[in-house]
């Protein structure tokens, strides 16, 4: 079952899976993620088919979609995790991902992280600079530990996605600078406590053409082989992730499979063991973000549909000039079509989630579901004007779940604390 075959309409309504989301709408408040099972899991299982040809590590990009449920369900198909930060590493370890299937990117570990990661024995630090690797080498030293490592390389290429989630420019504070690598992995080996293990690059999220990863994967097997005749001994490709998706009905994105290939075309020959990062392209498409139209205004010049989801639930829109498709749940064939904006209730200009966007006529107390909101959506969510970030739940067959509870307004509010003098 791929994502269009878990969200399809059924008598007129939004199913997702064997589930209305209407009646799931009836029963809890809007707005709220919902997530299929289902899509999680034959999104994953296509990577494991895809990439079975040579040793493969399918790390997920936890940063994607972090719910422990989500993170579950991954781990029981045997994912290891790719995680950024400290709590990323505990949310992986609670799921029961084991330490040797997590490998720990970001280009700002600090020592606390890195001491936790070593204690836990992670399969690898991907090491962004030589700051970094100095840290890890001391820390590792004084925990009596190996660190076994790889370096993210900034390959230099483009690949053409939005300017705010391209990494792999030379202008990018990402990685090290593919023609300063050799040195930076002759250090390393002079360095105390450090297995250098690999070679790392992500060069981008929401890749929608073949070539630039083909660029990249052809300048690491050129570094790979180059290091191994510098003598050190080259075991691992991290290949990151950033495989689009479908946002728009009918738009092109290279295949899971064709991917892969590709990787096997050009690395295979380096008997390397494969991780692939893949986050946007395992949950994206498999979760919609349901609200309700709070009303329904005609403005000077434009008609405006507002929503009780805003951009604190989902950024993406406002951030990236993301498109979402926005579809009414109650799916009737004949119905009229209107334009509108499409805009949350937050104070704020940016908070629309589409222009002048054609989509069937809705009235007040209609229950609408933005697409292809699994990953970086509920994420990224703030409760920006006290607005409590939305319900997640999901999906299996006939059963459902809230996967996470919005926090109650007492709960939120008491978190902030009264300094002693003002009371
Ligand atoms: N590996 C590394 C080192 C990464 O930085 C990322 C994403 C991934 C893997 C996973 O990439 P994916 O397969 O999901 O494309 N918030 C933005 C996306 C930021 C991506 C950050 N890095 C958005 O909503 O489009």
């Amino acid at each position: 079952m791929n994502s269009n075959q878990a969200f399809y309409y059924r008598n007129e309504q939004l199913f997702v899976e064997d589930i209305a989301i209407n009646d799931i709408a009836k029963q809890i408040t809007t707005p709220f993620y919902c997530y299929s099972s289902r899509a999680i899991t034959d999104n994953f299982i296509q990577y494991q088919q895809a990439f079975a040809k040579q040793d493969t590590l399918i790390c997920y990009a936890v940063k994607a979609n972090s719910n422990q449920a989500i993170l579950t369900t991954l781990a029981k198909l045997g994912a290891g995790a790719d995680v950024v930060s400290l709590g990323e590493i505990k949310r992986a370890l609670t799921a029961n991902i084991p330490a040797n299937k997590i490998v720990f990117s970001g280009v700002a570990k600090t020592a606390e992280e890195i001491e936790f990661a070593l204690k836990q024995n992670i399969f690898q630090f991907n090491i962004e600079s030589e700051p970094e690797l100095e840290q890890i080498s001391t820390i590792a030293t004084r925990l009596n530990k190996i660190a076994a490592v790889s370096f993210r390389i900034n390959p230099d290429v483009n690949a053409n996605t939005h300017a705010k989630i391209t990494t792999g420019k030379a202008e990018n504070k990402f990685g090290i600078p593919i023609d300063k690598a050799r040195n930076i992995y002759k250090k390393a080996a002079s360095l105390p406590n450090i297995k250098i293990q690999g070679v790392d690059v992500h060069i981008g999220s929401q890749l929608t053409e073949i070539t630039p990863f083909k660029e990249a994967f052809a300048k690491v097997a050129e570094l790979v082989n180059a290091l191994n005749s510098d003598g050190h001994t080259i075991s691992v490709i991290d290949i990151g992730g950033g495989l689009g998706i479908e946002y728009q009905a009918n738009e092109s994105i290279p295949k899971v499979t064709e991917y892969a290939e590709l990787a096997y075309q050009q690395l295979a020959s380096l008997k390397c063991k494969i991780i692939v990062e893949p986050g946007r392209s395992i949950v994206g498409n498999a979760g919609v973000l349901v609200s309700k139209v709070v009303y329904v205004k005609k403005g000077e010049q434009r008609q405006f549909l507002i929503l009780d989801a805003g951009m604190n639930d989902m950024i993406r829109p406002s951030m990236y000039d993301a498109y979402h498709d926005i579809i009414r749940v109650k799916n009737s064939p004949n119905s009229s079509e209107q334009t509108y904006d499409i805009v949350g209730p937050v104070c704020e200009t940016g908070d629309t989630f589409a222009k002048a966007r054609k989509i069937a006529t809705c009235q007040q107390d209609d229950l609408v579901a933005i697409k292809s909101c699994g990953a970086y959506g509920a994420v990224m969510s703030s409760a920006y004007n006290t607005r409590l970030p939305a319900t997640e739940i999901m999906i299996n067959q006939n059963q459902w779940c809230v996967i996470k509870d919005r926090p109650s307004y007492e709960e939120y509010i008491n978190a902030d604390k009264i300094p002693a003098w003002l009371e």
